[in-house]
């Protein structure tokens, strides 16, 4: 394309304004907000759920980023999460190369997509393999661990002065060019540090540590743990027994890591967030056959008194077990933690981003979803739309009405449920109405379960006979539930012909369908397209494998 002179001088004026931020007006930080025992991630002011997918580890590199917008734009995302590398950032002691970075912005901007940035630092899957090469040749200054026999670990020292420096300055580096680069808020969340941790020994046994040990546990720490020492100021062992080294190096890393967060929060205050890698939820197993000291689900509360700067701490969620998978997401909702499921895998766990939903969750997010040749190991063999179609279409569904979905979670109206091999049905009580839901059910037959657990449903409730449903294979139908007086008195019975109802102090109730509209949002906004009658919704209303939404109006007679 050739242009005027004129059209050169728009361009060129366009590639400033981009080129320089300083003339963006700021917008508001993202944050995270609570109200009435619910969570909100607040981006641009308002509640926003992150539709996420992570890209492998070595793709954030500008090379490989034409790998990468294409799967987002695939998966339908909002916002990707790629990695920021310690080793690329501070290539020599105190110079910083922000040149990886300001690629990823641009071109996040222009493709319209938010970031969550992975601080690779002291910590990479319990390791320091992000460490810059001046640091892993200097490893008396840089210590790694060391283990029962004295033998060097492959993780860092959660004791290391030096390291603990220069990673503070290496991440304040990052945030400080950050605020200054990103007024437009592209990046919403930081992640500090990956799987902070150890494999291969529960804690440190050099000297330093040693001594540490034996000292008696910060009072805070007892009190998290709700522990009522027998002894005034017990030491580890005393305080915990078989649990003591694993709480120890808890301690210890969270230390650490809450440190560099606070440093980085203190020049710009981001969310900022730790990921665990997990231990089974159900069987966990004895500390040593788990990462030891990341954020796992039986220190939470150390994490919590040891890291304030953090304001979620999330799960990395590969658990194949349907029931482990549901715990984890149980385990890290809580009332001092917002849920964030910031890596899965396994396209067969692509329905439980329903049930992390149900749990209010602020975003969740798939690994490995690019098209660079690294596989996930997640999923090695499944060809790539295969892999990403079960990802995909939720975020199709749910993105064109992210925020209302989300501003209806935060306003406690939103319940999500997904498909579990054995669990035919389920209800979601609303007040006066439940919701019924059933899994491969067609017509009048009975409902048997889908052939695989893939359904998924959302309902919310608009008006007091108004919802909004939505999902894949299931079938959902609502009965009068009665007032909380009569629900209190259980004057109910349950009908049990093909119109739902009940007889509730004495009188049938019969679930009516007024309005049944289906529609399509449109920048948050609900598009009729027609009404569901007839064979529509005499059978209930069902979902197949096509992204439907509808508008549901109820009454009785
Ligand atoms: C969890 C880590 O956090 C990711 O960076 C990645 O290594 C995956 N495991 C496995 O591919």
């Amino acid at each position: 394309m050739k242009l005027s002179p004129a059209g050169l001088a728009a361009c060129v004026a366009a590639s400033v304004i981009l080129t320089l931020p300083a003339q963006v007006t700021p917008r508001p930080l993202p944050r995270i907000v609570k109200k009435d025992g619910r969570f909100a991630l607040f981006v641009d002011d308002a509640p926003y759920l992150m539709l996420g997918a992570q890209v492998h580890n070595s793709s954030t590199w500008p090379a490989m980023l034409p790998k990468v917008w294409p799967a987002m734009e695939y998966l339908n995302v909002n916002t990707v999460e790629a990695p920021i590398y310690w080793e690329q950032l501070e290539p020599r002691p105190g110079q910083f190369d922000y040149t990886v970075l300001d690629t990823l912005l641009t071109e996040a901007r222009q493709h319209r997509l938010r970031l969550v940035l992975l601080w690779f630092g002291t910590w990479k899957n319990g390791s320091q393999h992000y460490m810059p090469e001046w640091m892993k040749l200097a490893p008396d200054r840089y210590p790694h661990m060391v283990d029962k026999n004295g033998h060097a670990v492959d993780s860092p020292s959660p004791y290391a002065a030096a390291s603990l420096e220069a990673d503070k300055a290496a991440f304040s580096a990052f945030m400080r060019h950050l605020k200054a680069a990103d007024p437009q808020r592209t990046v919403i969340m930081v992640q500090v540090e990956n799987e902070p941790g150890t494999w291969g020994s529960v804690r440190d046994y050099s000297p330093e540590a040693q001594k540490l040990f034996e000292a008696p546990v910060p009072p805070e720490v007892l009190a998290a743990m709700q522990v009522k020492p027998s002894t005034p100021a017990p030491n580890w062992q005393e305080a915990f027994g078989p649990e003591a080294e694993v709480n120890f190096h808890a301690w210890s890393v969270a230390k650490y890591v809450g440190q560099v967060a606070a440093a980085g929060k203190a020049v710009y205050p981001l969310p900022l967030y730790a990921n665990a890698a997990l231990r089974d939820p159900l069987k966990p197993g004895a500390p040593g056959s788990y990462e030891s000291g990341g954020p796992t689900d039986n220190v939470l509360p150390i994490w919590k008194v040891a890291a304030p700067a953090l304001d979620v701490l999330a799960p990395d969620i590969y658990q194949n077990d349907p029931a482990a998978y549901l715990k984890v997401l149980e385990l890290y909702h809580r009332d001092d933690n917002p849920l964030f499921v910031p890596e899965t895998g396994n396209p067969a766990n692509a329905r439980f981003f329903f049930t992390a939903l149900g749990l209010q969750a602020i975003g969740f997010s798939p690994f490995g979803m690019d098209y660079t040749p690294t596989r996930s190991t997640a999923d090695p063999a499944h060809p790539r739309e295969e892999f990403l179609t079960p990802w995909a279409m939720n975020y199709r569904l749910i993105g064109p009405m992210q925020r209302e979905i989300a501003r209806l979670n935060f306003e406690g109206k939103l319940q999500a449920v997904a498909d579990v091999k054995g669990k035919l049905t389920e209800t979601l009580p609303f007040g006066t109405w439940n919701a019924q839901v059933s899994y491969g059910a067609a017509r009048n037959n009975r409902t048997v379960g889908n052939p695989e657990p893939t359904g998924r449903v959302l309902v919310a409730q608009l008006k007091d006979n108004q919802f909004l449903v939505t999902g894949f294979s299931v079938r959902v139908d609502f009965r009068p539930a009665g007032t909380e007086q009569q629900r209190k008195s259980q004057h109910i019975v349950e009908g049990t012909g093909q119109t739902p109802s009940a007889l509730i102090d004495g009188k049938w109730q019969h679930r009516q369908f007024m309005r049944v509209e289906e529609g399509i949002y449109e920048n948050g906004v609900f598009k009729f397209l027609r009404i569901w009658n007839g064979d529509e919704t005499d059978w209930g209303l069902n979902f197949g494998t096509e992204p439907v939404v509808l508008r549901v109006s109820l009454a009785t007679y």
